[in-house]
């Protein structure tokens, strides 16, 4: 890496565990912030938030210097229950090559073939759901689409029976939440319940699905069940890596078309120019993932002594990417705080890089730009009925409720 003239380890000029007044409304001031003042910033635990783009992308470059394992880090946090055992045994917190062995069972369904071929049902599902909020004139759009659309996608992937699908959004909302970096006692007991009971749920879906298998190249459980010689997973290795899936499938995709029909709401040019060329609704998708990123953080933990541009980093230093300061870093994107649809290239980083590059991209994207067109061509004329607030969560960015009227 590069050293940049004057980069040196400073004082993060505020806390993720406690962030400033207005954080969850808008973070983007506190990045720049972080990226102008602080890009290799020290934290009081000593642990080091990094905000440059440049700087997320060679970390995620060298997985040799930067771990992904988080048993270090989630030992104290979880203690040993069944929170620490479902993050630990997860693909996305682990190295090669358990890592790998997990995600090489998982691409094959993933591939922007297999995922064309599963987005067959998500048209027609955009209009039964648009049916049901044209029918009451409006509505919780979070509710009532941006969320049923990936839960519906991601339980029909890993052949989830509709009427078992209710508690699946609860379940993942509070393990996700205990992933925040100051949980508190509730969220960590609503965490360790929900992996428990969805362990339990999981364990009887997989017995059935031995017994009666899917198609591979189409059911994700089917797939994870089959076993390969050494390839095989364990029964926790299986049931960890499928709730992951469902937790990972469904939470980021629900906020990315939460934020995208946000956008639409208060960008009036941006929403005409859609509705007069829906040809660009690939690369408005890309931009709201740059400009509202659904996952604005990511982890890894330096495991031999190494250098972040130029400055040392000991070996144990856990490290914080902040996505979505990348994402919105002048050295990365000309007016990085302007929205911009047409932005080519337009080199986001929301689904991270690399080895643990999100393994289920392209299933997002088609997911977002099937919702998005299905909605512009049914309500070219929404509005917004209620001003939006954003969950206060620093992981994952989202809205609570969109109340549209139509
Ligand atoms: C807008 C939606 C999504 C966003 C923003 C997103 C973001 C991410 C990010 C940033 C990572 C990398 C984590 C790291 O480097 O530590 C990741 C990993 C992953 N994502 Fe996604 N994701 C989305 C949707 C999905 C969907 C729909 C699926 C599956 C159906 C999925 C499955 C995965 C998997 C399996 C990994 C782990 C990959 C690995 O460790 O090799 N994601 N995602």
């Amino acid at each position: 890496m590069e050293l940049a003239a004057g980069d040196a380890v400073t004082p993060a000029p505020w806390s993720l565990s406690k962030p400033p007044d207005g954080f969850f409304d808008d973070p983007f001031p506190f990045y720049c912030q972080l990226r102008e003042k602080a890009p290799i910033a020290q934290t009081p635990d000593g642990s080091v938030l990094l905000s440059r783009h440049a700087d997320l992308s060679a970390v995620y470059r060298d997985a040799v210097s930067f771990s992904s394992d988080k048993r270090v880090e989630f030992a104290p946090k979880y203690g040993d229950g069944p929170l620490y055992r479902h993050h630990t045994t997860s693909l996305v917190f682990n190295d090669d090559p358990y890592h790998g062995r997990v995600r090489r069972r998982l691409v094959g369904v993933l591939t922007p073939r297999a995922v064309a071929a599963l987005a067959e049902a998500v048209g027609p599902y955009c209009e039964a759901l648009l049916d049901r909020l044209a029918d009451r004139g409006g509505g919780d759009a979070v509710e009532g689409y941006a969320t049923a659309v990936p839960v519906r996608v991601i339980g029909d992937m890993l052949g989830v029976p509709e009427s078992d699908r209710g508690p699946l959004r609860g379940w993942s909302l509070a393990i996700l939440g205990a992933l925040e970096p100051q949980p508190g006692p509730a969220r960590l007991a609503a965490g360790d319940a929900a992996v428990s009971e969805f362990s339990t749920y999981l364990s009887d879906l997989i017995e059935a699905r031995r017994r009666s298998p899917g198609d591979p190249e189409r059911d994700l459980l089917t797939r994870l069940i089959a076993g390969e010689g050494a390839e095989e997973l364990t029964p926790a290795e299986l049931i960890h890596n499928a709730i992951f899936l469902l937790n990972a499938g469904h939470e980021t995709t629900s906020n990315l078309i939460g934020s995208a029909l946000y956008i639409l709401a208060t960008m009036p040019g941006v929403r005409r120019a859609l509705i007069a060329g829906p040809e660009a609704i690939p690369s408005f998708v890309e931009e709201v993932l740059r400009f509202e990123s659904p996952n604005q953080l990511g982890n890894r933990r330096a495991v031999r002594d190494t250098q972040v541009a130029g400055v040392a980093v000991a070996a144990g230093t856990q490290i914080t990417l902040v996505i979505g300061a990348a994402n919105r870093d002048p050295a990365a994107f000309a007016e990085p705080e302007a929205f911009d649809f047409r932005r080519s290239p337009n080199r986001h980083l929301a689904f991270g890089a690399r080895a643990h590059q999100c393994a289920g991209l392209s299933l997002a994207r088609i997911e977002a730009r099937i919702a998005i067109g299905a909605w512009l061509r049914r309500f070219p004329a929404f509005a917004l009925a209620k001003r939006p607030a954003w969950q206060r969560r620093v992981r994952f960015r989202g809205l609570t409720a969109l109340e549209v009227a139509l």
